[in-house]
């Protein structure tokens, strides 16, 4: 490590996705709370917030919990599992928390400002988020900004299908906010997506709209855990100016 390394650099730089956790040690509980307390202030589309957290710790629901997750290392071994959920039918709660935001007398808001997140959150939103039948909508909306597209730059993605990335980007950024709060704790992460959604949706309850983004896994870290080293592509790889 050199010396001008940043805490935050050195957060990024020695978190690594753990697979096995030292189930011997004490375990403080309330790091996932401050962690998921950081990341629900990640940017999220919209300010939509779809989104729901689930914190399992009791030992008979991990047990099933790590089962659905196929019996990963990482999830067995885990001190806590957290599950990020997809809540694409809490729309219309969304819209109202943000119009709400914006008639707010204390909002240090402009005048046209406001206007025009009340035009946004009580026409764009519901039109954006609108449920659809047999994608006959999606095509429709798909076809309204294609003509408008041709005049000026106009966002493309309005879809059912684009409704659902939408939702699950800004799942992935909190998730991301996550795991490096729990790194800077001094404790570890693994993301998971491999693991069986609708049993998971039926150990928590969760309604058919919900869908899971990911499971994490936190807990002690051990050296076994870090499986191989780090690779990326180099920086002139994946990057480019133009
Ligand atoms: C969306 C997503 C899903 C992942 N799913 C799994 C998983 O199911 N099991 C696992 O062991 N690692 C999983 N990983 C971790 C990746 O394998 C890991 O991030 C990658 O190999 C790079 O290693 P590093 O995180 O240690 O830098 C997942 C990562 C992401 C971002």
């Amino acid at each position: 490590m050199s010396n001008t390394e940043t805490p935050f650099e050195q957060i990024v730089r020695s978190r690594r996705s753990m697979r096995a956790y030292d189930q011997t040690i004490e375990y403080d509980k309330d790091i996932v709370r401050k962690s998921l307390e950081l990341a629900i202030l990640s940017p999220n589309s919209s300010n939509m917030q779809l989104w729901e957290f689930y914190r399992v710790t009791s030992q008979e629901a991990k047990e099933k919990l790590a089962h659905y997750c196929l019996d990963q290392n990482t999830a067995k071994t885990a001190s806590e599992l957290v599950v990020f959920v997809a809540r694409p039918d809490y729309v219309k709660r969304s819209i109202q928390l943000n119009l709400n935001l914006v008639n707010d007398e204390n909002s240090f808001e402009k005048t046209s400002h406001k206007e025009r997140r009340q035009e946004y959150y009580s026409k764009t939103m519901p039109l954006f988020y609108s449920k659809d039948f047999l994608f006959i909508f999606s095509l429709l909306k798909k076809l309204l900004v294609t003509l408008i597209g041709l005049k000026k730059p106009t966002v493309r993605e309005v879809t059912v299908v684009n409704k659902k990335v939408t939702i699950h980007k800004s799942i992935a950024l909190a998730a991301q906010t996550f795991m490096l709060a729990v790194q800077s704790y001094g404790y570890n992460t693994c993301p998971m997506e491999g693991m069986d959604s609708k049993k998971i949706k039926k150990l928590l309850n969760l309604p058919k709209a919900a869908e899971i983004n990911m499971v994490i896994s936190v807990g002690k870290g051990t050296k076994e855990g870090v499986w191989y080293p780090q690779k990326r592509y180099d920086y002139n790889v994946v990057v480019k100016e133009i």
